[in-house]
Protein backbone atom coordinates (compact mmCIF):
# COMPACT_ATOMS: atom_id res chain seq x y z
CA UNK A 1 0.00 0.00 0.00
CA UNK A 2 1.47 3.67 -0.78
CA UNK A 3 2.20 5.09 2.37
CA UNK A 4 1.85 9.16 3.15
CA UNK A 5 4.61 11.34 2.69
CA UNK A 6 5.97 12.18 5.74
CA UNK A 7 7.31 16.18 6.43
CA UNK A 8 9.89 16.33 9.72
CA UNK A 9 10.41 19.73 11.35
CA UNK A 10 13.10 19.70 13.83
CA UNK A 11 12.55 22.55 15.92
CA UNK A 12 8.79 23.24 17.09
CA UNK A 13 9.27 26.76 17.55
CA UNK A 14 8.25 30.08 15.67
CA UNK A 15 9.59 28.75 12.19
CA UNK A 16 9.06 25.48 12.78
CA UNK A 17 5.43 25.76 14.08
CA UNK A 18 4.61 27.66 10.75
CA UNK A 19 6.42 25.66 8.27
CA UNK A 20 4.57 22.37 10.15
CA UNK A 21 1.02 24.53 9.79
CA UNK A 22 1.68 25.24 6.42
CA UNK A 23 2.42 21.70 5.44
CA UNK A 24 -0.69 20.53 7.08
CA UNK A 25 -2.67 22.99 5.03
CA UNK A 26 -1.47 22.33 1.82
CA UNK A 27 -2.15 18.30 2.96
CA UNK A 28 1.84 17.55 1.68
CA UNK A 29 1.65 14.48 3.78
CA UNK A 30 1.97 13.38 7.85
CA UNK A 31 3.70 16.39 9.50
CA UNK A 32 6.55 15.09 12.88
CA UNK A 33 6.81 18.06 14.96
CA UNK A 34 10.91 17.32 16.62
CA UNK A 35 11.88 19.39 19.83
CA UNK A 36 14.16 18.79 22.47
CA UNK A 37 13.13 16.84 25.55
CA UNK A 38 12.03 19.63 27.48
CA UNK A 39 10.03 21.08 25.08
CA UNK A 40 8.21 17.75 23.81
CA UNK A 41 5.04 18.83 25.72
CA UNK A 42 5.53 22.32 24.10
CA UNK A 43 6.07 20.30 20.61
CA UNK A 44 2.75 18.15 21.32
CA UNK A 45 0.81 20.80 21.70
CA UNK A 46 1.12 23.04 19.22
CA UNK A 47 0.89 19.90 16.60
CA UNK A 48 -2.75 19.25 18.07
CA UNK A 49 -3.21 22.41 17.77
CA UNK A 50 -2.34 22.42 14.24
CA UNK A 51 -4.39 19.18 13.54
CA UNK A 52 -7.48 20.78 15.47
CA UNK A 53 -7.46 23.88 12.81
CA UNK A 54 -7.65 21.32 10.34
CA UNK A 55 -11.09 20.77 11.67
CA UNK A 56 -12.25 24.59 10.81
CA UNK A 57 -10.36 24.58 7.82
CA UNK A 58 -10.88 21.50 6.04
CA UNK A 59 -7.17 19.93 5.45
CA UNK A 60 -6.77 16.34 6.69
CA UNK A 61 -3.60 14.74 8.01
CA UNK A 62 -1.67 13.32 11.16
CA UNK A 63 0.20 16.16 13.13
CA UNK A 64 2.71 14.49 16.18
CA UNK A 65 4.94 16.31 18.64
CA UNK A 66 8.16 14.48 19.69
CA UNK A 67 11.44 14.97 21.24
CA UNK A 68 12.63 11.05 19.90
CA UNK A 69 14.59 10.86 16.80
CA UNK A 70 13.53 7.58 15.96
CA UNK A 71 10.40 9.11 15.10
CA UNK A 72 11.80 10.47 12.17
CA UNK A 73 11.62 7.08 10.79
CA UNK A 74 10.32 7.08 6.88
CA UNK A 75 10.53 11.28 6.66
CA UNK A 76 10.56 11.78 3.40
CA UNK A 77 12.15 15.37 3.94
CA UNK A 78 13.64 17.23 7.05
CA UNK A 79 13.21 20.45 7.22
CA UNK A 80 15.55 22.28 10.25
CA UNK A 81 14.51 25.21 12.16
CA UNK A 82 16.67 23.70 15.55
CA UNK A 83 18.81 26.74 16.84
CA UNK A 84 18.40 29.84 18.41
CA UNK A 85 17.42 33.00 16.35
CA UNK A 86 19.37 36.44 16.17
CA UNK A 87 18.35 38.93 18.88
CA UNK A 88 18.64 43.03 18.13
CA UNK A 89 21.96 43.33 17.46
CA UNK A 90 23.45 40.23 16.76
CA UNK A 91 24.98 39.50 13.44
CA UNK A 92 23.94 35.79 11.89
CA UNK A 93 27.65 35.33 12.60
CA UNK A 94 27.06 35.57 16.04
CA UNK A 95 25.01 32.52 16.26
CA UNK A 96 27.79 30.54 14.78
CA UNK A 97 29.42 28.44 17.88
CA UNK A 98 25.74 27.87 19.53
CA UNK A 99 23.84 26.55 16.44
CA UNK A 100 26.83 24.75 15.65
CA UNK A 101 26.62 22.96 17.97
CA UNK A 102 22.43 21.86 17.76
CA UNK A 103 23.18 21.45 14.09
CA UNK A 104 25.90 18.68 14.44
CA UNK A 105 23.38 16.89 17.04
CA UNK A 106 20.20 17.64 14.67
CA UNK A 107 22.66 15.71 11.47
CA UNK A 108 23.55 12.60 13.53
CA UNK A 109 19.97 12.01 14.41
CA UNK A 110 18.64 12.78 11.13
CA UNK A 111 21.45 10.63 9.39
CA UNK A 112 20.59 7.73 11.63
CA UNK A 113 16.77 7.58 11.64
CA UNK A 114 16.08 9.46 8.11
CA UNK A 115 18.89 8.35 5.48
CA UNK A 116 16.96 8.46 2.80
CA UNK A 117 15.57 11.67 3.07
CA UNK A 118 15.87 15.24 1.18
CA UNK A 119 17.05 18.19 4.04
CA UNK A 120 16.37 21.63 3.87
CA UNK A 121 18.12 23.65 6.28
CA UNK A 122 17.07 26.85 7.88
CA UNK A 123 18.83 27.58 10.47
CA UNK A 124 21.36 30.25 11.29
CA UNK A 125 24.14 31.66 10.00
CA UNK A 126 22.56 29.26 7.15
CA UNK A 127 25.61 28.67 4.65
CA UNK A 128 27.86 27.22 7.24
CA UNK A 129 24.89 25.23 9.32
CA UNK A 130 23.97 23.66 5.43
CA UNK A 131 27.34 23.12 4.88
CA UNK A 132 27.40 21.18 8.47
CA UNK A 133 24.70 18.98 7.90
CA UNK A 134 26.04 17.91 4.06
CA UNK A 135 29.07 16.90 5.93
CA UNK A 136 28.33 15.38 9.18
CA UNK A 137 25.26 13.21 7.44
CA UNK A 138 27.62 12.24 4.36
CA UNK A 139 24.17 12.93 2.16
CA UNK A 140 24.91 13.83 -1.19
CA UNK A 141 24.67 17.26 -2.36
CA UNK A 142 21.21 16.67 -4.31
CA UNK A 143 19.80 15.88 -1.11
CA UNK A 144 21.16 18.99 1.20
CA UNK A 145 20.19 22.34 0.62
CA UNK A 146 19.48 25.91 2.37
CA UNK A 147 16.45 28.46 2.68
CA UNK A 148 17.83 31.67 2.10
CA UNK A 149 17.81 32.87 -1.58
CA UNK A 150 14.03 32.28 -1.95
CA UNK A 151 13.13 34.16 1.32
CA UNK A 152 15.57 37.25 0.09
CA UNK A 153 14.36 36.80 -3.24
CA UNK A 154 10.74 37.32 -1.86
CA UNK A 155 11.82 40.32 0.22
CA UNK A 156 13.11 42.22 -3.16
CA UNK A 157 9.73 41.02 -4.95
CA UNK A 158 7.94 42.72 -2.21
CA UNK A 159 9.84 45.81 -2.20
CA UNK A 160 10.01 46.21 -6.16
CA UNK A 161 6.30 45.49 -6.55
CA UNK A 162 5.83 48.20 -3.91
CA UNK A 163 7.81 50.45 -5.74
CA UNK A 164 6.23 50.04 -9.12
CA UNK A 165 2.83 49.87 -7.75
CA UNK A 166 2.42 46.01 -8.74
CA UNK A 167 1.36 42.98 -7.97
CA UNK A 168 4.19 41.06 -6.27
CA UNK A 169 3.18 38.07 -9.12
CA UNK A 170 4.46 40.77 -11.77
CA UNK A 171 7.91 40.75 -9.81
CA UNK A 172 10.75 38.17 -10.84
CA UNK A 173 13.77 38.85 -8.66
CA UNK A 174 16.56 36.30 -8.15
CA UNK A 175 19.22 36.89 -4.56
CA UNK A 176 22.63 35.01 -5.16
CA UNK A 177 25.22 34.40 -2.12
CA UNK A 178 25.57 33.93 0.96
CA UNK A 179 22.43 34.57 3.13
CA UNK A 180 24.06 37.80 5.39
CA UNK A 181 24.50 41.05 4.53
CA UNK A 182 26.91 40.17 1.76
CA UNK A 183 24.02 38.85 -0.13
CA UNK A 184 23.53 39.92 -4.20
CA UNK A 185 19.82 41.00 -5.56
CA UNK A 186 20.43 40.84 -9.17
CA UNK A 187 19.09 43.58 -10.56
CA UNK A 188 19.63 42.13 -14.37
CA UNK A 189 17.54 39.55 -13.68
CA UNK A 190 14.69 41.53 -11.78
CA UNK A 191 11.79 41.85 -14.42
CA UNK A 192 7.96 43.48 -13.67
CA UNK A 193 6.40 41.05 -15.89
CA UNK A 194 9.33 40.52 -18.11
CA UNK A 195 9.90 44.43 -18.47
CA UNK A 196 13.82 45.05 -17.27
CA UNK A 197 13.05 46.74 -13.52
CA UNK A 198 15.44 49.39 -14.62
CA UNK A 199 13.08 50.78 -17.40
CA UNK A 200 10.33 51.19 -14.41
CA UNK A 201 12.73 52.64 -11.82
CA UNK A 202 15.22 55.01 -10.83
CA UNK A 203 19.21 53.70 -10.25
CA UNK A 204 18.73 55.53 -6.80
CA UNK A 205 14.91 53.84 -5.69
CA UNK A 206 16.58 50.55 -7.03
CA UNK A 207 19.82 50.87 -5.10
CA UNK A 208 17.47 51.83 -1.80
CA UNK A 209 16.07 48.17 -2.87
CA UNK A 210 19.06 46.44 -3.32
CA UNK A 211 20.39 47.91 0.07
CA UNK A 212 16.72 47.21 1.94
CA UNK A 213 17.11 43.46 0.97
CA UNK A 214 20.34 43.15 2.19
CA UNK A 215 19.13 43.86 5.62
CA UNK A 216 15.39 42.53 5.20
CA UNK A 217 16.01 40.41 7.88
CA UNK A 218 17.50 42.83 10.05
CA UNK A 219 14.63 44.81 9.89
CA UNK A 220 12.44 42.31 11.25
CA UNK A 221 14.99 41.54 14.00
CA UNK A 222 14.65 45.48 15.07
CA UNK A 223 11.02 45.26 14.62
CA UNK A 224 9.52 42.17 16.71
CA UNK A 225 13.32 41.67 19.08
CA UNK A 226 13.49 38.28 17.17
CA UNK A 227 13.79 37.03 13.66
CA UNK A 228 11.00 36.57 11.18
CA UNK A 229 9.20 33.30 10.78
CA UNK A 230 6.19 33.33 8.45
CA UNK A 231 8.27 34.07 5.29
CA UNK A 232 11.45 32.12 6.27
CA UNK A 233 8.40 28.80 6.77
CA UNK A 234 7.08 29.51 3.55
CA UNK A 235 10.17 29.57 1.72
CA UNK A 236 10.62 25.86 2.96
CA UNK A 237 7.33 24.84 2.16
CA UNK A 238 7.72 25.51 -1.42
CA UNK A 239 11.13 23.76 -1.78
CA UNK A 240 9.64 21.17 0.02
CA UNK A 241 6.60 21.01 -2.30
CA UNK A 242 8.50 21.34 -5.21
CA UNK A 243 10.56 18.33 -3.85
CA UNK A 244 7.41 16.15 -2.86
CA UNK A 245 5.30 17.22 -6.23
CA UNK A 246 8.54 16.98 -8.49
CA UNK A 247 7.33 20.56 -9.75
CA UNK A 248 10.89 21.10 -11.03
CA UNK A 249 10.41 24.58 -9.72
CA UNK A 250 13.82 26.98 -10.64
CA UNK A 251 14.34 28.49 -6.95
CA UNK A 252 17.21 30.16 -5.47
CA UNK A 253 18.91 28.40 -2.69
CA UNK A 254 22.07 27.62 -0.85
CA UNK A 255 23.20 24.76 -2.49
CA UNK A 256 26.97 23.02 -2.56
CA UNK A 257 29.50 24.46 -5.00
CA UNK A 258 31.79 21.97 -7.22
CA UNK A 259 33.23 24.28 -9.38
CA UNK A 260 29.86 26.22 -10.46
CA UNK A 261 30.71 29.65 -10.80
CA UNK A 262 34.10 29.26 -10.31
CA UNK A 263 33.72 27.76 -6.47
CA UNK A 264 34.49 24.42 -5.28
CA UNK A 265 33.70 23.09 -1.50
CA UNK A 266 31.47 26.00 -0.25
CA UNK A 267 27.39 26.56 0.02
CA UNK A 268 25.65 29.26 -1.56
CA UNK A 269 22.96 30.90 -3.03
CA UNK A 270 22.25 29.89 -6.67
CA UNK A 271 19.28 29.08 -9.18
CA UNK A 272 18.59 25.17 -8.94
CA UNK A 273 15.25 23.23 -10.33
CA UNK A 274 13.85 21.43 -7.10
CA UNK A 275 12.28 17.94 -8.35
CA UNK A 276 11.93 14.35 -7.19
CA UNK A 277 15.40 13.60 -6.92
CA UNK A 278 16.04 17.60 -4.72
CA UNK A 279 18.47 19.67 -6.49
CA UNK A 280 18.29 18.25 -10.02
CA UNK A 281 20.46 20.66 -10.87
CA UNK A 282 22.60 23.97 -10.52
CA UNK A 283 21.95 26.58 -12.86
CA UNK A 284 25.23 28.60 -14.20
CA UNK A 285 23.98 32.31 -15.36
CA UNK A 286 25.58 34.91 -16.74
CA UNK A 287 26.28 38.15 -14.07
CA UNK A 288 27.31 41.65 -14.65
CA UNK A 289 31.09 42.55 -13.72
CA UNK A 290 29.87 43.94 -10.76
CA UNK A 291 27.69 41.18 -9.67
CA UNK A 292 30.27 39.17 -9.96
CA UNK A 293 32.86 40.85 -7.84
CA UNK A 294 29.71 41.30 -5.22
CA UNK A 295 29.31 37.18 -5.15
CA UNK A 296 32.93 36.89 -5.28
CA UNK A 297 33.09 39.14 -1.95
CA UNK A 298 29.75 37.09 -0.26
CA UNK A 299 31.63 33.96 -1.34
CA UNK A 300 34.63 35.20 0.52
CA UNK A 301 32.45 35.96 3.76
CA UNK A 302 31.11 32.61 3.85
CA UNK A 303 34.37 31.04 3.04
CA UNK A 304 35.59 32.13 6.38
CA UNK A 305 32.49 31.72 8.23
CA UNK A 306 32.90 27.93 6.74
CA UNK A 307 36.64 28.07 7.99
CA UNK A 308 35.46 29.53 11.36
CA UNK A 309 33.50 26.38 12.03
CA UNK A 310 35.64 23.97 11.43
CA UNK A 311 37.77 25.36 14.62
CA UNK A 312 34.70 24.96 16.61
N1 LIG B 1 16.99 19.59 18.59
C1 LIG B 1 15.74 19.99 18.27
N2 LIG B 1 15.28 21.23 18.50
C2 LIG B 1 16.10 22.11 19.07
C3 LIG B 1 17.44 21.78 19.42
C4 LIG B 1 17.86 20.46 19.16
N3 LIG B 1 19.10 20.05 19.46
N4 LIG B 1 18.00 22.88 19.97
C5 LIG B 1 17.07 23.85 19.95
N5 LIG B 1 15.92 23.41 19.42
C6 LIG B 1 14.65 24.09 19.25
C7 LIG B 1 14.32 25.05 20.39
O1 LIG B 1 13.94 24.35 21.57
C8 LIG B 1 13.22 25.88 19.77
O2 LIG B 1 11.93 25.34 20.04
O3 LIG B 1 14.62 24.93 18.11
C9 LIG B 1 13.50 25.81 18.28
C10 LIG B 1 13.85 27.15 17.66
O4 LIG B 1 12.72 27.92 17.70
P1 LIG B 1 12.75 29.49 17.96
O5 LIG B 1 13.60 29.80 19.13
O6 LIG B 1 11.34 29.99 17.95
O7 LIG B 1 13.55 30.03 16.66
P2 LIG B 1 12.99 30.31 15.19
O8 LIG B 1 12.53 31.72 15.08
O9 LIG B 1 12.05 29.24 14.81
O10 LIG B 1 14.34 30.22 14.34
C11 LIG B 1 15.05 29.01 14.22
O11 LIG B 1 16.03 29.54 12.07
O12 LIG B 1 16.07 31.49 10.78
C12 LIG B 1 16.74 30.71 11.71
O13 LIG B 1 17.98 32.37 12.89
C13 LIG B 1 16.95 31.43 13.00
O14 LIG B 1 18.58 29.89 13.77
C14 LIG B 1 17.25 30.30 13.93
C15 LIG B 1 16.33 29.19 13.43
Amino acid sequence: MAARKKIAIIGAGNIGGEAAMLAARRELGDVILLDIPEKEMFAQGKALDIMQTGALDGFDGKVTGTSNYADLKGSDVVIVTAGFPRKPGMSRDDLLSINLKIIRAVAEGIKSNAPNAFVIVISNPLDAMVYEMKKVTGFPRERVVGMAGVLDSARFQCFVAEACGVSTKEVTTLVLGGHGDTMVPCLSYCTVNGIPVNQLLPKEKLDAIVTRTAGGGGEIVKLMGTSAYYAPAAGSIAIAESFLKGQSRLLACAAYLDGEYGYKDLYMGVPVIIGLNGVEKVISIKLSDDEKKALDKSAEAVRELIEASKKL
